[in-house]
């Protein structure tokens, strides 16, 4: 059997991007990364897939006039590479209904909060403003409303008294890099069943 090919899109820094090139290495992730897409030139995720061989291409969104435009070049890029599931993973734009209707059941994203707590992109600040003592890391298939799709795995995390932004986000980050992995592994293999806003993994 091949091995199904992913697109990863970034915008940031890609500790995610390089918790999935270190688990498709130890074959605990039986795939094959086509391509990492970014929009901005400055990631650090690029740097790390270009580290990994992995083929990288950046989109400038100034480029294009609309939302749609730039999610049209996005797809293509995707069709070209062959992958058949796209990840985000800290990917800061929000795709256009146009994609996500193209792609349903096949983006993933991964939020640092426990949804639909603390959507948005300031998940662990926000938590750790709020008060709460246990927050935690979330991933979803992507409909067309921000952090919102159907929940695929979930993990909690507790907030500790002296945390700041930063040292809740490291507790946040370890279990992201556990986490996202075991997910795409487990939507590769098919055994994700969708009914309504209920996600089962198999
Ligand atoms: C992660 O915390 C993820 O949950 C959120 O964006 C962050 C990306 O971090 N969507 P990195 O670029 O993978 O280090």
């Amino acid at each position: 059997m091949p091995v199904p090919a992913i697109a990863v899109c970034c915008s940031g820094q890609g500790t995610n991007l390089q918790a999935i090139i270190e688990a498709v290495r130890s074959r605990r992730l039986r795939a094959r990364i086509s391509v990492v897409v970014s929009d901005n030139p400055r990631a650090v995720a690029i740097l790390r897939a270009r580290a990994a061989r992995i083929p990288t291409v950046v989109i400038d969104p100034r480029r294009f006039s609309s939302k749609e435009a730039f999610d049209r070049s996005l797809s293509r890029i995707v069709e070209a590479s062959g992958a058949k599931l796209i990840v985000l993973a800290g990917f800061m734009r929000i795709l256009s209904g146009w994609f996500v209707r193209r792609y349903a059941r096949r983006i993933l994203n991964i939020h640092p909060a426990l949804l639909p707590s603390f959507p948005g992109c300031h998940g662990a600040r926000d938590a750790l403003r709020h008060g709460v003592k246990v927050t935690g890391v979330t991933v979803h298939l992507v409909d067309s409303k921000v952090d919102h799709g159907p929940v695929l795995l979930q993990e909690p995390v507790p907030v500790m008294e002296g945390d700041t932004e930063e040292t809740l986000l490291a507790r946040i980050h370890r279990v992201e890099h556990r986490l996202y992995p075991r997910a795409i592994q487990r939507v590769l293999s098919g055994r994700v069943k969708v009914a309504g806003r209920r996600a089962f993994i198999r």
